[in-house]
This record gives C-alpha cells, structure tokens and sequence, in this order.
C-alpha cells in the first residue's frame, strides 16, 4: 500500500503527508508510535533542514521540532538569521521510537535498518522540495543522507553531499546540546549557532 501511495505522490509531485506516512509498514516503529510526523514548510524551500525523528511531543502534536529540541533550534536559528519558516523542516525516521517507562515514553536512537527505511520517505520529500541545501543534525541524519555516521564531531561544519549530489551541511542535534552540562553548553550553542549561520551564507 505505501509503494503505491509512494508512486501517486510521484505522479502528483505532493510531499508525502501524515496520511501517507500513517500507511507506511517498511519497518515496525509504526507500531508504538500515536501518529507519523511528516515534514512541513514551503515546497519550494531552498533549504531542508533535517533532524532524528520525532520526539514525544512531536509525536502526541504530529509537527516536526515543536518539543525542547525544536524550540532550542528556533531560538538559535533566529540568532543565526535563519527563519524556520522559510525551511522544509523534517525527521530521517518519521515514527517517535521509544521504551515505556513507567508513565515516561524514553527515547531510542533507530537502528540502521530503520534509518534505510525511512530513506525511501527522506528522498521522496528531497525529490519534491528540491532543496539547494541540506542542513543535517545530528548522526542519525547524517548517516540517511551520507551514508555514514562515523566521526560526527570532526565532520560538523563540514559540507558534504548526497548519493545525487545535493550539497550537506553537517552539524550537531539540538537535543545534544540540551543534554551537555552547562559549563560546556555556551561553547557548543555558539558552534551550532555558526553552523546555522553558514547555512544563510550559503543560500545568499
Ligand atoms: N528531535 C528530532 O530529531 N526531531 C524532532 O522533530 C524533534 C526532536
């Protein structure tokens, strides 16, 4: 049912929408999950801005970045002159993947099969939104849109491309930065702050 949801959206050249993604069946995240969170934005943005996958308010809302993560990213996406808005704003893996605990939802980094899954959706939205940049955050979009995930940290900053030649621009995730201690934290917002900054350079 998904592969043909996916080639009616390739004929109609419509970005897959919560619709389509609730029928998707290529990995089991779909199990746990309240709903799928598609990307959102302006179909013609010139930059797709690309994080993990949902997280547990994401998931209850079905919009992409709107939990701690998300509003870390805003804040400094606005400090770097990057307005959100004019982005396509996604997730490699639409399905919040999670172990219960208790009454908590933890969050669970996907696995490499589900990130190969969950491509098939990535490239759909990249060969509809046809972004001029790809701002990558974090290991998990690195690797769906690189290949590979290794060496993050001396990776970031750096700009890489797709398979198909769309150029990457490597950073780190937001919710990484929430987790640092605050003596390390000024330090690495102004990083990722940079690599945002780098982003605007580019687009002109
Ligand atoms: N983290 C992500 O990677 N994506 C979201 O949408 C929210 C948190």
């Amino acid at each position: 049912r998904a592969a043909r949801i996916g080639a009616r959206l390739r004929e109609g050249r419509e970005v897959p929408d919560a619709e389509s993604l609730s029928a998707c069946r290529r990995c089991p995240l779909w199990g746990g999950a309240t709903q799928a969170v598609p990307g959102e934005g302006p179909q013609d943005a010139r930059l797709m801005v690309v994080g993990e996958q949902p997280g547990d308010r994401e998931d209850l809302e079905g919009r992409p970045f709107v939990g701690p993560a998300g509003q870390l990213f805003d804040a400094v996406a606005a400090r770097a002159g990057l307005d959100r808005r004019q982005a396509w704003v996604t997730n490699a893996v639409k399905h919040f993947k999670f172990a219960p605990r208790g009454k908590r939802r933890i969050h669970q980094a996907p696995n490499r099969g589900e990130i190969r899954h969950c491509r098939w959706w990535l490239d759909l939205e990249r060969e509809q939104v046809k972004p001029e940049l790809i701002l990558a955050m974090g290991a998990t979009a690195v690797e769906s849109l690189t290949g590979d995930r290794a060496g993050l940290m001396a990776r970031r900053g750096g700009v890489e491309r797709t398979e198909d030649g769309v150029p990457v621009l490597i950073t780190v995730h937001p919710s990484y930065l929430l987790r640092l201690p605050a003596s390390e934290r000024v330090a690495a917002e102004a990083l990722f702050e940079a690599d945002l900054r780098r982003a605007v350079e580019m687009l002109g």
